[in-house]
Parts: structure tokens; sequence; C-alpha cells
């Protein structure tokens, strides 16, 4: 069974291909992590994130949808102001942009005390949540529909130039003030390739990055080394799975096979992609299972291999030939983080134990800023951490809010 996006009949002969069917047909003994994927059934995106989870919690919440340049339609969620109304007048307006297979659900996962989205909505903050193309939230296409294989034909290059322009925009212009962006992840990586153009940056007032990525030849994390070295993201390509989704049946038996086949240890999954979390409440798993983890494209995929693989932070690289004809050059154009003015304030938390954004990756990214931004160092946090831990609002919020009032001169409102 392949999910939509994907049709196995007119796959090319191909060895990748080859080695993956005897790894599905020879794998598929389950294991731990993926018994809860196939377990627990994901949500339906009925009715948007507000009526699923921040309405019921007692927040205000509105959806909004916005249209990318290439025919994209996002959905956008506004939280005005707490549970409890703190404030008369909005605060400055707060844009958090999502990791790679999250969505905006992401910032609203554990309690109201917990949940980023929710602390600042609570401390006076005009909360905008982001939803790239593809998650459950932003499925909607002018043209197109998710079987499309051009549904799925970008990378986090066009999440930066299209997805992250529109929500911006729109907040922006609805907004008619700065804004203040927050990024996890992949949200850095759109980010820091957005900042770099001026028409961007313009609408930004200052940037908080968790786990911040540019550079990704450090990451460390077994599964993800795996899978860059057995080539997934060619296999896929090879077998016409557009998108990758480890929700369908053939997201989760890719999972098996890979632990299987390469006798990783996979009974602890998340750790093996994102590192030893500190403070992960792994009695909410189900909970999170129904929403995460969200859809992505395989041509995402296939971007962040070329990072992990030749060490740069540059477009997607489509071969010489594509190349030539698409950037006029042999290799893929580089983002040059030196274009970011100094005049943007960035504030960076990382974690000694996060085996995706790596210490020495992160310190490159800082190497080649103009600005100097200021730090959050928690040795024993991983990747998910920074947006699941159980302790995250003492450990990273509270600086981050710190951050964040001081460059509006905001008074703290609780
Ligand atoms: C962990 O999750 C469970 C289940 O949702 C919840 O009851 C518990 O309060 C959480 N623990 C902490 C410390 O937040």
């Amino acid at each position: 069974m392949v999910g939509p996006g994907g049709a196995l009949a007119a796959a090319p002969r191909h060895h990748h291909l080859l080695l993956l069917l005897c790894f599905l047909a020879g794998g598929a003994r389950a294991s731990l992590a993926t018994d809860a994927l196939r377990r627990v059934p994901p949500r339906a995106a009925a009715g948007g994130l507000c009526q699923q989870l921040l309405l019921p919690q007692g927040y205000p919440c509105t959806e909004h949808t916005v249209e990318t340049g290439d025919g994209f339609l996002l959905s956008l969620q506004h939280i005005p102001h707490g549970k409890n109304r703190v404030a008369d007048n909005a605060g400055p307006p707060v844009f958090l942009q999502h990791g790679l297979f999250q969505g905006g659900d992401t910032w609203f996962i554990n309690s109201n005390e917990q949940s980023l989205g929710y602390i600042l909505a609570d401390n006076g903050f005009d909360v905008w949540i982001g939803n790239v193309r593809g998650t459950r939230w932003s499925k909607g296409h002018s043209t197109l529909s998710v079987h499309d294989k051009l549904f799925w034909d970008w990378s986090w290059q066009d999440l930066a130039e299209y997805d992250l322009v529109a929500m911006l925009s729109y907040v922006y212009t609805v907004t008619q003030s700065k804004i203040f962006y927050v990024g996890h992840s992949q949200g850095t990586i759109m980010g820091l390739a957005a900042f770099t153009k001026p028409e961007i940056v313009k609408m930004i007032s200052s940037a908080a990055l968790l786990c911040p990525i540019s550079y990704l030849d450090h990451v460390s994390a077994s599964f993800v080394l795996r899978a860059v070295a057995m080539h997934l993201d060619q296999m896929l390509i090879t077998m016409g799975i557009h998108q990758l989704n480890f929700r369908s049946e053939m997201g989760v038996q890719i999972l098996d096979s890979l632990c299987d086949a390469e006798s990783l240890d996979c009974n602890s999954m998340l750790s093996s992609i994102t590192g030893e979390n500190c403070c992960f409440n792994s009695s909410r798993i189900d909970y999170y299972l129904e929403y995460e983890p969200h859809p992505s494209s395989t041509k995402n995929l296939r971007h962040l291999f070329q990072m992990i693989r030749k060490g740069t932070f540059a477009q997607y690289d489509y071969g010489w030939v594509g190349n030539l004809g698409r950037y006029g050059q042999l290799h893929p154009p580089p983002f040059d983080l030196s274009s970011i003015p100094e005049s943007l304030p960035i504030w960076m938390g990382y974690g000694g134990l996060d085996a995706l954004a790596d210490i020495t990756d992160v310190e490159h990214t800082i190497r080649e800023l103009r600005s100097t931004p200021e730090l959050l160092y928690i040795g024993d946090y991983g990747h998910i951490d920074f947006i699941m831990s159980m302790k995250a609002k003492d450990d990273v919020y509270v600086d981050l809010m710190r951050f964040l009032r001081a460059q509006q001169g905001m008074h703290s409102s609780s």
C-alpha cells in the first residue's frame, strides 16, 4: 500500500529499488517505536488546529488562510491573547515556525504551563502560528492535489522563499508591526535563509532560534546517518514516492526496515533521530502521535541529505546539468549568512545532546553571522527538548521572553 503522492507501478528498474524491496520483504518486524505509530491513528484535519487544540483549552484562536506565490494554501492561527486576558492592547506579534515533520500543534502539545505557544499568549504576546505546505493543516493548493507529484516538488528552500514570505507578509500587513520570529530546527533554516533577503528581514524585529541549523555536516543521529549512507532519498525518488509520510503504512514499513536491516537500536526511535532528550514526557507519546509526525517531501529530505553529505548551506543541488540551467553555474549558490543585517538581534538556544543541531555546526553558523547572537546553551538538552521538555519554561522560555521583551522595551505582564 502506497500513500498519496506515491505510485509504485511506474517505478524504474534500479538497484536501490531492489534493495528497498528486500528490506520491506525481509524486515517489517515491528519495533517498539513503530508499534506506537501503528497503534495510534492520526487525527483528521477537520476543523483545523484552533478547533482541535486551542479552543477546547479556553484560548482565543482564529484560522487564517494565505496563498503562496506558487499556489499553496497555508493555514495560520492567531491567538491574540491568553486564557485570562492580561492586556487590553495586543502585544507585539510573535510568529512561531515549527520544524521538519512537525506542524503548528508542536507549540501547544504539552500543558498550558509548559508549551511555548500558550506561555507567550498568557504573557501578553500576540501569537501567530505558521504551518508549512504538506503538513496536516496546510494541504490546500489552488490547482494541485496532494496526490499530484508536483504538490511535493519542493524543499526547505521553497518554504523559505514562498511559505515564509506569504505568512510573514500576512502578519505584517494585519498587525502593521514588525514581527518577533521564533523558529525551531527547520524553522531556523527557513528563517536564516529568508533573513538574507532585505524584503523579508525588513518585517522582522528580532529572531529567537531554537536548535539553529544552517550547516549539517556534524549531524550525529544514528538513524539519520544510516538513512544518508543507504541513500534513502534516492531510493524513494526511484520508487516514485514524493510524499514522505511516516503515518502511512509505507512510511512505517520503511522505518521498520531501516531499523531491522542495519541492526540499529530503534527501541528509542526518537533518540536515534534527535539525540537523548532529557525531559521528554514519554507517558504522553500516544497523545503526541495523534498530531505528529506530519508529512514532508522526499525532495526536502534530499536537500537536507545534500547538506549533510557536502557540508554546505546552499540551494538545492540539481546536478551539474540541472544547476547550469537553473543557476547558470555548476554548483548551487550558497546562502550567505553574512548578508543578514548586523542590526537584526538574534538569540539562539542549543543543546549539548542535540544530534541534529550539533554544537560544531551551531558554532559554524555563529561565526558566519555579522552580529553576535545571545546564546543559551543547555548541556543535557536534545533536539526535541527545546519544544517538548517538561521544564522548558524555566530552562528556555523565560530567557527567550526576556530577549524578546528587551528588543521592544516591553514590560513583563505576568
Ligand atoms: C506527562 O504526561 C502525562 C500524560 O499526558 C501527564 O498526565 C503528566 O502530567 C505529564 N507530566 C508532566 C511532569 O508534565
